[in-house]
């Protein structure tokens, strides 16, 4: 017996009917979009996410675990902690985009770092060879200085050397109320050798945030949470980049094991025993070059 005629309408063709059917249609989708810059990364990370999914065959459950994981950094996100950027940090992906971004200028001091989630703009502008440290804190004195080379190889006066670390206890000033506003962050006008010099304590490793999401993720993974100690630098001067930048003592046992992968050869500083006004402290000597090019500063990840 012959089916009765359909009266339902003819379908397109064009609709998917297997796993890698489907890429083709999206792709399709998005080809419209008027900036070339934003079709080539759609199309890109479109692709890589339909290769992940149809490789690892990712079941429904995973699916939800993933938008719950994404729901949960947007919500863990606020005045005090950036979760997406420390996402971002713990795949690798914050230092890699750092990385290639800004090619090692003449100095090997140079390289670039990630910023991580605790930059604040407008730390306060401190005289030469001024501490940063706001009130007493019982830890040795770290003195730090050096000199601010532009593109051209020589000093140059008037860079803005802004730095910030983590207090003694592993905490940013923001994360602790017992600390007073902007504690142990500062920013320094290089001199017209171009030379900067400070003052602040020997800084101490401290663990990332675990208190969210990203901490999960690091348990699931049986990874460290803690990080080297470290010293942030944002190095600016008109007419060059923006360097942000971190160093790293010498003897910190944490190096090789970096949860965000910030450290490399060329950012571990030597931290020379010293004394300091009569007591055991350290000093550093790190100086910086910059590459020509527009001055552009990131967005603070905290007001
Ligand atoms: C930091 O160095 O401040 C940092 C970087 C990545 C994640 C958490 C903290
Ligand atoms: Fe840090």
């Amino acid at each position: 017996m012959q089916a009765p005629p359909s009266n339902r309408p003819a379908l397109p063709t064009a609709l998917p009917s297997t796993p890698e059917t489907l890429l083709p249609l999206v792709l399709q989708a998005m080809e419209g979009a008027p900036d070339a810059r934003l079709r080539q990364l759609m199309a890109s990370l479109t692709t890589h996410l339909h290769r992940f999914v149809i490789e690892n065959a990712v079941t429904e459950a995973e699916f939800e675990a993933a938008v719950e994981f994404l729901i949960g950094i947007g919500q863990a996100t606020g005045p005090t902690k950036n979760e997406v950027i420390l996402a971002a940090d713990l795949l690798g992906v914050s230092s890699l985009v750092a990385v290639i971004n800004n090619p090692a200028s003449g100095s090997s001091e140079s390289h670039a770092a990630l910023l991580g989630p605790f930059w604040r703009a407008h730390a306060p502008d401190c005289e030469p060879g001024q501490s940063i440290v706001r009130e007493p804190i019982d830890a040795p004195t770290l003195e730090v200085s050096g000199t601010v080379h532009g593109a051209d190889g020589r000093p140059l006066p008037g860079a803005v050397v802004d730095v910030w670390h983590a207090s003694p206890e592993g905490l940013y000033e923001n994360q602790d109320t017992s600390q007073p506003e902007m504690n142990l962050r500062g920013r320094f006008t290089t001199d017209a050798q171009g030379r900067y010099r400070l003052r602040t304590v020997v800084p101490a490793g401290y663990p990332v945030p675990t208190d969210g999401p990203c901490g999960g993720l690091l348990r699931a993974q049986q990874r460290s949470a803690m990080r080297p100690a470290h010293l942030h630098f944002m190095v600016s001067g008109p007419g060059h980049r923006v360097l942000v930048t971190q160093v790293f003592p010498h003897d910190d046992a944490r190096l090789a094991s970096d949860p965000v992968f910030g450290v490399t050869a060329a950012l571990v500083g030597h931290f020379e025993e010293a004394l300091i006004d009569g007591q055991p402290g350290k000093r550093l000597r790190h100086d910086f070059q910059l590459l020509a090019g527009p001055t552009v500063f990131p967005k603070p990840p905290i007001p």
